[in-house]
């Protein structure tokens, strides 16, 4: 599979060099941004948007403003919280000390995984929970995608932040972060709200949602809308302020019987492979109760369209084929609505 995409980016390659009048001996262009985005043979189109949230640039600028955020005894400014390749460390009694991959990053090769997973691992709904997975786990992961056998199943989804960063780092690297994230307890971080009308909601910075601040309302429909309980903490990388997920209405009770029994041969039970609880099993079996039930759902599209096809990924094939969008909207509930 991987020889096709090869082919691919050679196809363009070669076009590109028809076009310019390029001759085979002429040195390589400069390095420009490169494309993270899937191989166009794998973008769907049928895909629903609200599992690849999307954000805003973030425009504000205080400078000389020291910011706080409840029970931390810290205080940041913008720059710190936001610019380069570190993170800010709101409460480093409440975790072990993070080594520097997770904390600093490395400029010029990427960037802290506490700016994007938070400083506990527990993650956005864009990024992903890392607490507790297993080592192994989180290298493979990274492994995938330095191999590229990890894409997203549509353009300019969040991922692409995430392979610049597996692109960048070294293996040891990986794995120190890994031993960090693996030796953090969960805590449950996410409420979950059963109803069929949600708030108008926009993407913001940090690809995170924001609630519209009128107040205006809409039908939720076979989707699942995801936003900070407070939006300002969030943006400031405070990890002990957690999200709100709305689901539709009956989709827990309706996503647990697909999860425990399979639904006659459309889907497998889960716990065969996650284990009792869903809280994972050995090196190669993720927890996946309490995850962001929006990161869940983007994962099972993803392994739907071919483009997470990493190492491991086969065992999820047979899960996924026969779902439809409102099968994966009352699984990603119902495992959402899980102690992690
Ligand atoms: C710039 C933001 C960003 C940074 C920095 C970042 N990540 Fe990520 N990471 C993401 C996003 C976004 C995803 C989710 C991609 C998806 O859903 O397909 C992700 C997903 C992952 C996953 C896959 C989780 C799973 O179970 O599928 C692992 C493992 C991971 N990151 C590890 C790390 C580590 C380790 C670091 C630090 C060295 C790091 N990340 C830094 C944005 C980031
Ligand atoms: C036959 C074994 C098997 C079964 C059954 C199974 N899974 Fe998985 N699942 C895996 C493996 C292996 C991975 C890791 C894949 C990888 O490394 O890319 C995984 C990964 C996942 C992930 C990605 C986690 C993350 O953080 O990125 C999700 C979500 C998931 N499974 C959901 C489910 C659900 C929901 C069910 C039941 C409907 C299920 N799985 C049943 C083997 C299984």
């Amino acid at each position: 599979m991987s020889s096709g995409r090869r082919r691919l980016t050679l196809g363009v390659a070669g076009a590109a060099a028809l076009l310019t009048g390029a001759c085979h001996s002429a040195p390589a262009p400069a390095a420009s941004t490169p494309n993270y985005d899937p191989p166009a043979n794998l973008v769907r189109t049928d895909f629903p948007a609200w599992p690849y949230p999307r954000g805003i640039p973030d425009t504000r600028r205080e400078e000389g403003t020291l910011f706080h955020v409840p029970g931390s005894k810290q205080a940041f400014t913008f720059t710190q919280i936001n610019g380069g390749p570190a993170t800010i460390d709101w409460f480093p009694d409440q975790h072990p000390t993070p080594p520097a991959p997770v904390i600093e990053g490395r400029a010029g090769a990427y960037n802290a995984c506490g700016q994007c997973h938070l400083i506990d691992g527990s993650g956005k709904p864009d990024t992903g929970d890392l607490r507790e997975l297993s080592v192994a786990y989180i290298v493979q992961q990274i492994v995938d995608m330095k191999s590229d056998r990890r894409h997203a199943s549509i353009p300019g989804a969040p991922l692409i932040y995430m392979l610049a960063v597996a692109k960048g780092i070294t293996l040891d690297e990986a794995r120190q972060a890994a031993e960090y994230f693996h030796s953090i307890q969960p805590v449950k971080k996410l409420r979950i709200i059963e109803t069929d009308t949600v708030p108008v909601t926009h993407p913001a910075a940090h690809a995170v949602q924001r609630v519209d601040p009128s107040g205006a309302t809409e039908p939720l429909g076979t989707r699942i809308i995801e936003v900070p309980e407070d939006f300002e903490r969030t943006e400031l990388r405070d990890p002990s302020s957690g999200f709100v997920a709305y689901v539709p209405a009956g989709s827990i009770a309706k996503g647990a019987a697909l999860a425990k029994t399979g639904g006659d041969g459309k889907t497998i039970p889960c716990a065969s492979c996650h284990g009792e609880g869903l809280k994972g099993m050995g090196d190669v079996f993720p927890r996946i109760a309490g995850h962001s039930p929006t990161a869940t759902a983007r994962q099972l599209y993803d392994f739907k369209s071919g483009t997470r096809d990493g190492k491991n990924a086969v065992a999820m094939k047979p899960v996924v084929m026969k779902l439809t969008d409102e099968d994966i909207v009352n699984l990603a509930a119902y495992v959402a609505s899980l102690q992690p």
